[in-house]
């Protein structure tokens, strides 16, 4: 095997980790996931944007208004998880690079305008999205991520200033009873690599 991560953390993250759709009542600490945000800060971004901004869905109120907002199947899961997150893309995220990139003072204007910034910045917060999805499973979790939902209300529902936009929804705790439907195959190295 040519991994360097030890077999353990190979299945924690990948091999045995699962999509989880049930959760126990076990809490899920600001503790964690600060931690985990503390790790998967470092997973790249361009130019350093780190778009991704988090909120966390903590009381039933908020809870409850979430979940009207969720598809049908959705729904259920997400009003039992211990924590669910609101993962979005804050929109005016050049705003920071003169911080998150200091040594190219030009960053922020060539991020401003809206048609570079908004496509190029969603892939980049995307990809934190799964940095922060193998984060739950490194602090021992199970994520149960979400795209099913009726985004335009999330927005206005959690983001009042119309700069910011939900990527995902993510149900966060240890699994529960019949977590996961059967695990589904996937492409073959040879259906997905090709050398040039
Ligand atoms: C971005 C994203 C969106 C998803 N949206 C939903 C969803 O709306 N509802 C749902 O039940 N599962 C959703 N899933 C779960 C996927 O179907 C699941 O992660 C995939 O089949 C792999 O399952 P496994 O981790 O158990 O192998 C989503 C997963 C991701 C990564």
């Amino acid at each position: 095997m040519a991994l360097a991560l030890d077999a353990a953390a190979q299945d924690l993250l990948f091999r045995e980790a699962r999509t989880a759709n049930t959760f126990t009542d076990e809490p899920v600490t600001d503790e964690q996931i600060q931690d985990i945000y503390d790790l998967v800060k470092y997973g790249p971004t361009s130019m350093n944007v780190t778009p991704l901004r988090v909120v966390l869905v903590r009381t039933p109120e908020a809870r409850e208004r979430l979940v009207g907002h969720l598809g049908d199947g959705n729904k259920a899961k997400t009003a039992a998880a211990p924590l669910t997150a609101i993962l979005a893309i804050d929109t005016e995220f050049h705003e920071h690079l003169p911080t998150l990139f200091p040594h190219f003072p030009a960053a922020r204007d060539m991020w401003a305008p809206e048609d570079f910034r908004i496509p190029h910045g969603t892939f980049n917060a995307a990809l934190q999205v799964g940095y922060f999805i193998i984060g739950i499973r490194a602090a021992g979790l199970a994520a149960g991520p979400m795209t099913g939902y009726d985004a335009d209300a999330i927005n206005k529902e959690f983001f009042g200033d119309g700069k910011h936009r939900v990527l995902a929804v993510v149900n966060i705790g240890k699994p529960g009873a019949d977590a996961w439907f059967p695990r589904s195959p996937r492409l073959a190295y040879e259906q997905v690599v090709t050398t040039v």
